[in-house]
């Protein structure tokens, strides 16, 4: 789905001009309360164009269709848009390559709640080291370009797939994150932030 925070064309990322078969934008409602960033695009999601479609996005789907939210409901992007060869974390220049890109997209939807999934993006945007399993489900305000928004830490989806304890860490800081917006019959508990 295009929308007016779609990159059409970059070449700024060498290697990841030559990696990547297109860009990866962010999907979802460009007014979402629930903002989701991962690292960058996998195979799937560098063959069909959108975040987190393989492995990693059907554990994200279940894990928030436990919550009762719907995907389709939220915004997920990734701090880089071009799939990384052999799937490589993204390096620090090509993060800043596309920083722009996410900011831009962050501060347009500005969301209730940030949720890093994982240690890159939770670096990326804290600016810090980040204990990702110790800090999950934390929520810290996080200064991003102009502006500043809760964010909450989580792990990244792939983890469970490797460590089932994960599993139980994702949950609680997922279902952490849907209470924060959740104004269903109560208060957001923003407001206490
Ligand atoms: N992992 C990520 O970090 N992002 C994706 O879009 C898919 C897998």
């Amino acid at each position: 789905m295009e929308d007016e925070l779609a990159v059409i064309e970059c070449q700024r990322c060498p290697e990841l001009c030559e990696s990547r078969s297109r860009i990866v934008n962010g999907a979802g409602p460009n007014d979402a309360d629930l903002l989701f960033v991962g690292e960058g695009p996998g195979e799937q999601e560098d063959s069909q164009g959108e975040p987190f479609v393989g492995r990693s996005g059907s554990v994200l789907d279940d894990a928030l269709r436990n919550h009762g939210v719907d995907r389709r409901d939220v915004r997920i992007t990734n701090c880089v848009r071009c799939r990384p060869p052999e799937n490589r974390d993204p390096h620090k220049q090509e993060l800043e390559n596309c920083r722009e890109y996410l900011e831009r997209e962050i501060a347009a939807v500005d969301p209730e709640v940030i949720v890093t999934l994982g240690k890159v993006p939770s670096e990326h945007l804290l600016g810090r080291d980040v204990a990702v399993t110790k800090e999950a489900g934390e929520l810290h305000e996080a200064k991003i370009g102009e502006g500043s928004w809760p964010l909450l830490v989580c792990v990244h989806p792939a983890a469970t797939l490797y460590d089932s304890s994960q599993q139980e860490t994702l949950d609680a800081a997922l279902g952490e994150a849907v209470s924060l917006v959740d104004e269903e019959g109560g208060q957001s508990r923003l407001g206490e932030y």
